[in-house]
């Protein structure tokens, strides 16, 4: 632990937050009075998969743009790793504690291979230029060649990204988070118009991280959120309207009646 955070001390013992990756209490945000977020709650374990799914407007973006510090919340606790209190640090504090964002649309580098795309990221680590001039050694050319296997990219290594089909591109974007090591990963609609093929090929990839990195997975697709078996939070005017398995979630009438059964 950093001296800072020794100093900053911000949770006690007994505080909630201890032993949560993810921690949000009583968050709310309002936009010229329009609370798109009322006093969220959402409590993520280190290593668990959780979707969230919600109608359009129901502050799921938003949720995200608060964790990463692009928004500031009005009121309410936003913790990482049980004690880093996130509404004290900047947008790239938060990404250099380890926390990657996805957006919809992929921002890959296009006129750079595949392969330079991952060895931009992994030199990029943590806020801090590893070496650019310098060859890559044998162990990160290694760790490049895994992660290609890993997001089904291996035989485009040489290609430029901007060849990549739209759903290998959010793929190689994934990869990148992982090659920067990040713990917790927002996700924020992944599959997108994505091919059904490439849609079941995103579900095994995340299935592949479960257990390994925290995983936050927003998505409309319900037949993808369905393939994942996770926890489910349904958002609605900001707040937590249900939470539990998917099944529990479509069984209950308040969530057909605001998302599912429109
Ligand atoms: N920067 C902003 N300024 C003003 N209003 C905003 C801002 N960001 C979000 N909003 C509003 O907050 C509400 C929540 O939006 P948000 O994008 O979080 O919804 P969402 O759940 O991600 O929806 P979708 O499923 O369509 O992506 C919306 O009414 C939106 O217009
Ligand atoms: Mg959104």
């Amino acid at each position: 632990m950093s001296e800072v955070e020794v100093l900053e001390a911000p949770v006690a013992d007994t505080h909630p937050a201890r032993g949560t990756h993810l921690y949000l209490s009583g968050v709310t945000v309002a936009f010229d009075g329009f609370r798109a977020i009322n006093n969220l709650a959402l409590v993520v374990g280190k290593g668990e998969l959780r979707t969230i799914i919600g109608p359009n407007g129901a502050g799921k973006t938003t949720m995200m743009d608060i964790i990463t510090g692009k928004t500031r919340p009005d009121a309410g606790e936003v913790f990482f790793d049980g004690n880093i209190d996130l509404t004290k640090r900047d947008e790239s504090e938060i990404a250099n504690l380890g926390i990657g964002r996805k957006f919809q649309k992929p921002t890959v580098f296009e006129n750079l291979t595949v392969f330079e795309n991952l060895e931009l990221a992994l030199r990029y680590n943590r806020g801090t230029w590893k070496t650019l001039l310098a060859r890559l050694n044998g162990e990160q050319r290694d760790t490049i060649d895994t992660m290609l296997a890993q997001i089904a990219l291996s035989e485009r290594r040489s290609e430029q990204a901007g060849a990549l089909s739209h759903g290998q591109k959010q793929w190689l974007e994934i990869g990148m988070l992982l090659i920067q090591d990040a713990q917790l990963l927002l996700l924020d609609e992944p599959v997108a118009g994505m091919t059904d093929h490439e849609t079941m090929a995103t579900a095994e990839l995340i299935l592949s991280l479960a257990g390994q990195r925290t995983l936050v997975v927003v998505e409309h697709d319900m037949e993808f959120v369905r393939s994942l078996g996770a926890k489910v939070t349904v958002l609605h005017e900001g707040s937590v309207l249900a939470e539990g398995s998917i099944d529990h979630v479509q069984a209950d009438q308040r969530v057909v009646d605001v998302y599912l059964g429109r």
